[in-house]
């Protein structure tokens, strides 16, 4: 029988940590860490992240803006918001939430957000960077994944990890983070062939693809980490990649959800743009 591992304790703790720091530096500098989301109407899923997000944020005393655009916004209206919050001295982090409609290039707009201020790593200087092992903003998601692992000091060097799932949210920035941090890394995607033969001598297994109970207990080693990155909402309740119950049998440790990897990754969100205030000055 595995570990549970919360991620919300976990979370929590870091946060307590995180407000503290934000506190200290109101108090000394007079100005408020904010953090900058831009949401454009259409994804029912985006705006109770983004919801969240804003929630988080206030709990922990960072500020928080958010850009609520129409539907169909131009492609040329965001570009003009984020260089306006690209020169702002109060805006300290800056988040565009996607999916984003059709007549907006996502590529584009990542690559126009001030990687000091891309707090999501969306910015090709923050990816090579990462892809690089140099220090940067990393995502938020998989940053929460490994700072998990080490908070239940899980050694992640020499062993062998599989992320299932190459989103560049978070399934391929997870394998690089895997690989900097010395593990064997294997990157399986939908057309991988055979699933459970990529998985089943793994020692960790992150999975991020939004398919409930694909990773099932005859896939799994006995004893390895099985980390679920996977969120689905199935008749109004979230679910994520994994079959916990029978999963939880074989696995030394494992993350339910909700619960787990998802509180990680607002604090993470949190971390960043505390991060980019400090290296802004
Ligand atoms: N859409 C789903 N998750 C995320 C996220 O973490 N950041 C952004 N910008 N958009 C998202």
């Amino acid at each position: 029988m595995g570990i549970i591992m919360d991620g919300k304790k976990i979370a929590e703790g870091i946060r307590t940590e995180l407000s503290e720091k934000i506190k200290k530096i109101e108090m000394e500098k007079k100005v408020k860490p904010t953090l900058a989301t831009i949401i454009v109407e259409g994804d029912e899923a985006s705006a109770s992240y983004v919801k969240n997000k804003e929630k988080v944020c206030l709990q922990t005393g960072l500020g928080s803006v958010t850009y609520e655009l129409k539907k169909d916004t131009k492609e040329e209206e965001l570009i003009e918001i984020i260089k306006e919050l690209n020169s702002r001295e109060d805006i300290h982090g800056i988040i565009v939430q996607v999916p984003l409609p059709k007549q907006i290039n996502e590529n584009k707009i990542a690559s126009l957000i001030d990687y000091r201020k891309d707090v999501d790593c969306f910015n090709p200087e923050n990816a090579g960077r990462l892809f690089r092992g140099e220090k940067c903003l990393m995502p938020c998601t998989p940053k929460g994944i490994i700072r998990l692992m080490k908070e239940y000091g899980i050694e992640i060097s020499g062993k062998k990890a599989a992320v299932v799932g190459r989103s560049n949210i978070v399934g391929k920035p997870a394998a690089i983070m895997l690989l900097n941090n010395n593990a064997t890394v294997v990157l399986c995607h939908s057309k991988t062939s055979d699933l459970k033969s990529q998985l089943i001598d793994c020692d960790i297994i992150v999975s991020a693809v939004g398919k409930p109970m694909l990773i099932t207990a005859d896939m799994v080693k006995e004893g390895a980490v099985v980390i679920d990155a996977g969120t689905t909402m199935v008749d109004g309740k979230l679910k994520g990649d994994v079959d916990f119950e029978n999963v939880l049998k074989k696995a030394s440790y494992i993350t339910p959800v909700p619960g787990g990897v998802g509180s990680m990754t607002t604090t993470m969100l949190i971390e960043n743009v505390l991060e980019a205030f400090n290296n802004y000055e």
